[in-house]
């Protein structure tokens, strides 16, 4: 008998091709993520444990246990939205979620795709890479920008500039005409007030460029 019984739980459950590297890779990818995911707290995660039962792919899976405690489980959702972020930068799509995480996920997937994509254009010869390289920006702008810097009420970041400018620039992003490719990087990398950096592993230096460049193409257009 358990004395502390958990009352669910909910898995975060990528798809890796079906080998063994993958596998390591995984477990690597775990164990060097926990930390940073959890705050170094036990948050009493199970796994990672692979299921073998397609042909072609591998689904590899945590479970995280859900419990009455709302504050626990507020830290279990955050957890799980992080590691589908780290998973979609290394191409790794969810296999199924519960509703309240299929945004996220879908995001993630769409990146994961663009990003797998962007690679092997990028690669060929005579391809040229602006419409990926716009399509990404855009991608990467929707995954880490639009949560704040969206249209609609409460987004902290469009709140944030209409309070700063008072209606003489625009409160969107993606309107503001004077914003330059170095500008919106340099804010990125370094974080303003209560808008968070990010990390190399997070937003690329390629994808970066490609941000930068669609914030300001999509301003210039919407003048
Ligand atoms: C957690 C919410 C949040 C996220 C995510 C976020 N921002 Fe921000 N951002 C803000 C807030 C809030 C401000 C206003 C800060 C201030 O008061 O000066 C801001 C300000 C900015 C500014 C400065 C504009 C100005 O004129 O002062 C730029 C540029 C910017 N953000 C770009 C981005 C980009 C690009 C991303 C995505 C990589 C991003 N932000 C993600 C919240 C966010």
């Amino acid at each position: 008998m358990n004395p502390n019984p958990t009352d669910g739980h909910v898995w975060f459950s990528p798809i890796v091709p079906r080998n063994g590297e993958s596998i390591l890779e995984f477990q690597r990818f775990y164990a060097e993520n926990l930390k940073e995911v959890t705050g170094g707290e036990n948050l009493g995660f199970l796994g990672p444990i692979t299921l073998t039962n397609w042909e072609r792919s591998l689904v590899t899976m945590i479970m995280f246990p859900i419990s009455h405690d709302p504050k626990q489980n507020r830290k279990i959702r955050d957890a799980f939205r992080r590691w589908v972020k780290l998973a979609a930068e290394r191409g790794w799509g969810e296999y199924r979620t519960a509703p309240s995480f299929m945004d996220e996920v879908a995001a993630g997937l769409a990146l994961a795709l663009i990003g797998s994509g962007a690679h092997t254009q990028a690669q060929e010869p005579g391809v040229t890479p602006v419409a990926t390289k716009s399509a990404r920006g855009e991608q990467v702008f929707a995954y880490w920008c639009a949560p704040c810097h969206s249209a609609g009420p409460g987004m902290p970041g469009t709140q944030a500039l209409q309070a700063k400018y008072g209606g003489k620039l625009p409160a969107l992003l993606l309107q503001r005409s004077d914003l330059t490719p170095t500008l919106v990087a340099y804010i990125v990398r370094n974080g303003v007030s209560v808008m968070p950096f990010f990390r190399k592993t997070e937003i690329s230096d390629a994808d970066l460029e490609a941000l930068g460049a669609y914030i300001v193409a999509t301003a210039q257009t919407k003048r």
